[in-house]
């Protein structure tokens, strides 16, 4: 019997406001940095079924838009709709267009109304959601039966660097927590929809320095909300600490930041 105890992430995930403030912030910065972003996503893209043509389809947690305008381009920018609870993320993309209606939303409460999408895409947006079990239940709720939803997530593996790096310097939480791959596995089987698809995959980035990594979350909004994170400043020493620390793992091409990437492709029965 699957395990669902494991579904939620009780206190491990930052609070939904800070989330919604954090990208707000960034929306300006978001598509400077957001090379892997693209790339994953458009890895998302490519994996959609080739014959699918939605009457109606949903960008869940669109961000700055950019796979919102790739989706209306291909399916018709009047049947879309992008969907993010952070407002600044919202008011950066709507005036780029792409789809009929930017709504502020929360992937776990959808605002939307039972059986009324074909296709839910979602790029790197759910390993914010706490419980994920409730996008499944809602979006099991919001697609028509023969619906897809199309999503990709990180899971754990992904930054183990810097977690390993700040874990030398002082055991405290620095980085952001990710449910486990099978976590994953088990709450996509126990959904309803079936799984067309689903794995993870490793994404490597390299960067000349820590700061060059640290930044870069900083600009996504990505930087690390965890209830548990050190307050304050960090010190001038800490730092020097890090980038020591860090340096174990230096390639070739640079310091690099593992991304476990999860691929899903899942479909509500007919
Ligand atoms: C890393 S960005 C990805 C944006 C876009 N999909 C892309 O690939 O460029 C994650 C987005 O998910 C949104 N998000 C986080 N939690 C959410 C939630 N519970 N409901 C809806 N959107 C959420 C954030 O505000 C942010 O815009």
């Amino acid at each position: 019997m699957t395990d669902l105890s494991v579904a939620k992430l009780p206190g491990a995930l930052p609070d939904k406001r800070q989330v919604a403030a954090s990208f707000s912030r960034a929306a300006t910065s978001y598509d400077s940095v957001a090379e892997l972003q693209r790339d994953v996503g458009q890895q998302l893209l490519d994996r959609l079924p080739a014959s699918i043509m939605p009457e109606r389809w949903m960008d869940l947690g669109c961000g700055t838009g950019y796979f919102t305008r790739a989706l209306g381009t291909r399916f018709g920018e009047v049947t879309g709709l992008a969907l993010d609870i952070a407002e600044g993320m919202l008011n950066h993309a709507r005036p780029q267009g792409g789809a009929a209606h930017f709504i502020a939303g929360d992937a776990e409460r959808l605002p939307l109304q039972a059986s009324s999408c074909d296709l839910v895409f979602s790029s790197l947006a759910v390993q914010w959601c706490a419980d994920f079990a409730s996008v499944l239940n809602e979006v099991h709720r919001v697609l028509k039966p023969g619906g897809v939803f199309a999503f990709t997530s990180l899971c754990v593996g992904t930054l183990y660097e810097l977690r390993d790096s700040w874990r030398q310097v002082d055991g405290l939480v620095h980085v952001n927590r990710f449910r486990g791959f099978e976590t994953y596995q088990q709450l996509c089987e126990a959904s309803g929809l079936n799984v067309i698809s689903l794995e993870n995959r490793p994404h490597v980035m390299y960067y000349p320095d820590v700061r060059g990594l640290t930044h870069e979350l900083k600009a996504l909004g990505a930087h690390n909300l965890n209830p548990g994170r050190p307050g304050g400043l960090t010190g001038r020493a800490r730092i020097l600490a890090l980038v020591d620390a860090y340096e174990q793992f230096r390639q070739v091409q640079g310091l690099p930041a593992t991304y476990r990437v999860v691929y899903a492709v899942l479909e509500k029965p007919l």
